[in-house]
């Protein structure tokens, strides 16, 4: 195991505010948390983290909550705005085991969050920081999921949101879901991208609180996806698994399961060996982390040009990247990137085991068959894939990728006749096996 853990921070600041501060990842400048609004260092610029001064370790969780807030001794509130979220299935998969080829694999489905996808539970973080900050408006750049969340949390809250999307890129689903819950969408002539850095723009001008996952605070809710796969998996198996893959964007889930083992491992609850190896996913079309980890290099280049069907990884300059890339570096861990044939071949094979995912979450079981048939993944490993929202997030995909209906005459006879005339359906496509 080649983790060399980065040093987490001994001394506690003077601006911490019950031991909780923010420090810079590139100069190591500590800022108060909740004083002023920040998202990056004032001196160089550099990506912010939440430190706390003490860590907990298992039995700190021993509570009677579930989700999210269960795991409170890892966050920088005892409770936040909730709907609630986290708490998620660890899905067994018997058939997509063998046909991949590990020892175990599992399913961590972050679709069956409250809107769901896994931003959820960066933003009942995200939103109650926004409430001890006291702004009035949120706002987020988003390829759809991010929108959905914060346009939830924020009617929760009670607060004016909004969201900016690239023209014509984003699922129905998500669309609806911002729509419905309230959020002033804002369609921008350009990718996600471009989004993001009209929000920052807006955001640095005072007009809206940002709430990408450049916000440190939406980092330390999506901890809790590794804190619930590690502690599930432990209780089923006595042991942790030996890899977890996971679908990359802005790569602020790589971030945020990197700093929970970090933490774990600074307060002894796990030992550095035990740390999964974190494993990205990227689809060809968008592929700037896989490009940066294939070629060794210290930073991510900023694709301009970027295509997929798994909309909501059609991103270009993943912002978390200097927290993302020493993850899975020091983990020992890789990157690769799918097809959008091969994402769509595995989300009919999770559909098969009765899971319903969008399409960029797909790409982690992609990923994973990829990087099994190369021989990089062994076949004595045991593998959490992770997917991060649901089937219906996506409804044209999911049409696209299953059977059209049948149009029968309203007649039983007929409808029989039917049946026996053609054996095909939604089943053909679904059980055309998942081709290694
Ligand atoms: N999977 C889904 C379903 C997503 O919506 C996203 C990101 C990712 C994976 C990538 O996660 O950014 O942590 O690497 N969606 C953002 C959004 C960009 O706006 O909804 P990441």
């Amino acid at each position: 195991m080649s983790l060399k853990l980065s040093q987490e921070s001994q001394r506690v600041p003077e601006v911490a505010d019950d031991g909780i501060w923010l420090e810079c990842i590139e100069c190591g400048e500590t800022f108060a948390p909740f004083e002023a609004v920040r998202y990056t260092c004032d001196d160089c610029d550099g990506l912010l983290e939440v430190r706390y001064d003490d860590l907990p370790t298992w039995d700190d969780f021993e509570n009677d909550e579930r989700g999210v807030w269960r795991y409170n001794a890892a966050l920088p509130f005892e409770e936040g705005v909730s709907l609630p979220e986290g708490d998620t299935p660890l899905h067994e998969v018997p058939r997509l085991e063998e046909s991949v080829g590990v020892h175990r694999l599992r399913i961590k489905h972050e679709g069956m969050n409250p809107t769901g996808s896994f931003k959820d539970r960066g933003m009942t973080v995200g939103v109650r920081v926004a409430e001890e900050l006291g702004v009035d408006r949120l706002a987020c750049a988003s390829t759809g999921n991010t929108s959905a969340a914060l346009a939830a949390y924020g009617a929760r809250a009670g607060l004016e949101t909004l969201v900016l999307l690239p023209e014509g890129k984003v699922a129905a689903g998500k669309i609806a879901q911002a729509s419905l819950h309230g959020a002033r969408i804002l369609e921008v002539d350009g990718n996600f991208d471009s989004c993001l850095d009209i929000v920052q723009d807006l955001a640095a001008r005072g007009e809206a609180y940002l709430l990408n996952s450049l916000n440190p605070f939406r980092l330390e809710g999506q901890k809790t996806i590794g804190l619930e796969i590690l502690e599930r998996f432990y209780a089923d198996e006595g042991r942790y698994p030996d890899r977890i893959v996971l679908p990359v964007g802005n790569a602020g889930n790589t971030a945020a399961l990197y700093k929970a083992f970090r933490e774990l491992v600074a307060s002894g609850a796990l030992h550095p060996r035990d740390v999964p190896k974190l494993t990205g996913v990227q689809a060809e079309g968008a592929a700037p982390m896989v490009e940066a980890i294939e070629n060794d290099a210290d930073e991510v280049r900023r694709w301009n040009e970027v295509e997929t069907k798994a909309t909501a990884i059609r991103i270009g300059n993943p912002v978390n990247a200097p927290k993302a890339l020493p993850g899975i570096r020091e983990t020992g861990g890789t990157a690769v990137s799918v097809s959008d044939e091969a994402i769509t071949s595995a989300q009919r094979a999770l559909a098969q085991e009765g899971i319903g995912v969008e399409p960029a979450s797909a790409a982690s079981v992609a990923g994973l068959q990829k990087l099994r048939n190369q021989g990089v993944v062994e076949a004595d490993e045991d593998v959490v894939c992770l997917t991060t929202g649901h089937l219906l997030k996506d409804p044209d995909a999911a049409f696209e990728a299953g059977d059209d209906p049948e149009p029968v005459p309203n007649d039983t006879d007929a409808v029989l006749r039917h049946l026996e005339g053609r054996s095909g359906g939604v089943l053909s496509k679904l059980t055309s096996r998942f081709t290694r």
